[in-house]
């Protein structure tokens, strides 16, 4: 496998309602329960030498303070960093501080790019199981979320933060959220992934100047059992993929990512493995897929949501397609 560096210039850019141009790859710093902070840390600095210049972290990660440690090493000016407001920071009062613990552990003054994790302020510890359910967890209550991104808005003001953007949001919500807002959401970060398109909210979001960031990109073949259900397939194992890896000469992860940019996604890709996350850039640089293999990814979709969100429901005797608002409507 080359290991060969990439020019940052040659990596494509998706410009932003602010104007702001970010990398259309980053690398994912989601170590879950099985990648310590070390080694996320060890391949952001790897990642940085590779050629990357965009870093999506987020503060329930648990590991913003060692990836700190590397950032502050590195020139500023050059990086793209993303991080995340958790579920349990929504109220007003908290989310300005919650900013700025993010902003102390990254080691640095300003942000990139803030997102709002979950659009439900429901709080539920690391690692919790799928069954498990906060006893004060409450549905999407706009009103609660608008206060919350005023104060991101004020993020913004105060000059702590260059952009703001959501996750995890339905079009439903987006709806709302762009009547009311005063500064409209920059991205929308999502699972999108060849099994897992969402072709409507896809277009949903371009169609209203939102870029898609793409999570789970290569379908997270690492996720923890929480995270698997009977039902769910493995993306780079499906037969067309493998096809088009081959005639490539790469890992189906590597279509996985060159598919999601060329689609008008920014991928997230996680991998500490120098190897793979240097393949992973240069997947975007060079032999792009033609059109032919674009349509025929296209047609592996199976709507395979993999991050269903159970943790966040509210009442015991609901499904977690209550959480994606299926039916155009935002359950109460
Ligand atoms: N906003 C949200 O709610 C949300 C939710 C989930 C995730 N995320 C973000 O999205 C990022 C990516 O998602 P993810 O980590 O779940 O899944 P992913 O990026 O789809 O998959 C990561 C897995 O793919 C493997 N891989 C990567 N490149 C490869 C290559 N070239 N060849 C072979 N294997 C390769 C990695 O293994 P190796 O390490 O062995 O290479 C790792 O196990 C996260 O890290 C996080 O930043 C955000």
């Amino acid at each position: 496998m080359k290991t060969t560096s990439v020019d940052p210039a040659t990596v494509p850019h998706r410009r932003l309602r602010s104007g702001a141009l970010m990398p259309a790859l980053g690398l994912g710093t989601f170590g879950s329960d099985h990648v310590s902070p070390d080694e996320v840390a060890t391949a952001v600095k790897g990642a940085f030498g590779a050629g990357y210049r965009h870093f999506d972290c987020a503060a329930v990660y648990g590991n913003e303070g060692r990836i700190g440690q590397v950032l502050q090493g590195l020139p500023r000016d050059q990086l793209w960093v993303t991080s995340k407001l958790w579920n349990d920071k929504h109220s007003p009062r908290d989310v300005v501080a919650a900013c700025r613990q993010s902003l102390a552990d990254l080691r640095t003054d300003y942000l990139d790019m803030y997102l709002v994790h979950w659009p439900f302020p429901n709080y539920h510890p690391p690692r919790a199981d799928v069954t498990s359910r906060s006893p004060d967890a409450r549905p999407y209550v706009h009103e609660e979320f608008m206060e919350t991104w005023a104060q991101m808005e004020r993020l913004v003001d105060m000059g702590l933060v260059r952009n703001i953007g959501t996750s995890n949001m339905t079009a439903p919500k987006l709806e709302l959220l762009l009547r009311d807002a005063r500064t409209a959401p920059a991205v929308n970060e999502m699972e999108l992934h060849p099994y897992f398109q969402q072709p409507e909210l896809f277009s949903y979001v371009r169609s209203h100047g939102i870029e898609a960031i793409g999570f789970c990109p290569i379908g997270s073949p690492a996720r923890p059992l929480r995270d698997r259900s009977p039902d769910d397939g493995v993306d780079i194992e499906d037969p067309v993929l493998v096809g088009i890896a081959r005639d490539h000469g790469v890992h189906p992860a590597v279509v996985c990512v060159k598919w999601a940019v060329q689609r008008g996604q920014t991928p997230i890709p996680f991998s500490t493995k120098a190897s793979h996350y240097t393949a992973n850039l240069q997947a975007v640089v060079s032999d792009p897929l033609g059109e032919d293999e674009m349509r025929a990814i296209a047609a592996t979709d199976r709507d395979n949501r993999l991050i269903k969100g159970h943790v966040f429901l509210w009442k015991e005797d609901q499904s977690w397609e209550d959480l994606w608002d299926a039916d155009g409507r935002i359950a109460t």
